[in-house]
């Protein structure tokens, strides 16, 4: 079986609702953090459908007992949100994932060069290889930061087909770089938009997400 990277777009009217709100640019910044705040629960909902890990059981109702299913403690899962603008969503998914670890990776790009650096590394030395892996980044505009975080990771033991994305705005050069690069990944994003500009904007995008949630 030939892998494909695959992207879901969920038809969801809440995540459309909410990335219109994200669009706006007379959205202020503190409706802004609603909107990401938002989209990263409605998408890390979606994600979760297959990935999180399940067991099935018994349980004794009041009248009887019944085969179940519950969430599966033992398997570790991680959250990567990539500052800053990642945290935008992390709030979001963290509600859903009470259980995972949250690993931050501050990663800016360079205005002239759109080259990524890395400023902050919190992620462990080695993870376990069975581990569920959600990134958070509401844009993956020319892949840079994106692709040195599925680096990052993949160095560190992480299955790239157990690992999420979980995204706002996805646009076609970081989708083919993870393509080529990592068949196996799976990306929820609210939208795909066409264009990234000259200076590393997505078009017609939502701005800079991390200024704009953090009004700076
Ligand atoms: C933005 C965005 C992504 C990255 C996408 O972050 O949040 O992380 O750029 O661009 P790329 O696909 O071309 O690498 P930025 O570097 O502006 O940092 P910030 O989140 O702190 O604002």
């Amino acid at each position: 079986m030939t892998l494909q990277l695959r992207v879901y777009v969920p038809p969801h009217p809440l995540i459309k609702h909410w990335l219109a709100v994200a669009r706006d640019a007379a959205t202020p910044s503190v409706l802004f953090r609603s909107a990401m705040t938002e989209l990263g629960r409605w998408l890390t909902y979606e994600a979760a459908r297959e990935w999180l890990p399940t067991q099935d059981t018994i349980v004794q109702s009041p009248l009887a007992e019944c085969p179940a299913t519950l969430i599966n403690p033992e398997v570790p899962m991680a959250v990567v949100p990539i500052l800053r603008a990642g945290l935008g969503l992390l709030e979001g998914a963290q509600t859903l994932l009470p259980l995972a670890s949250i690993y931050h990776l501050g990663l800016v790009r360079d205005e002239t060069t759109l080259q990524p650096s890395s400023y902050l590394n919190k992620l462990p030395e080695k993870f376990h290889p069975q581990t569920r892996v959600l990134i958070t980044d509401p844009m993956l505009a020319t892949g840079g930061s994106i692709m040195r975080a599925m680096e990052e990771l993949t160095q560190r033991g992480v299955d790239p087909s157990l690992t999420r994305i979980v995204c706002v705005v996805a646009a076609p050069p970081a989708l083919q770089k993870l393509s080529a690069a990592y068949p196996g990944l799976i990306i929820y994003t609210a939208t795909i938009d066409e264009q990234v500009n000259e200076r590393g904007f997505i078009v017609p995008g939502l701005g800079d997400a991390g200024d704009r949630t953090f009004g700076t």
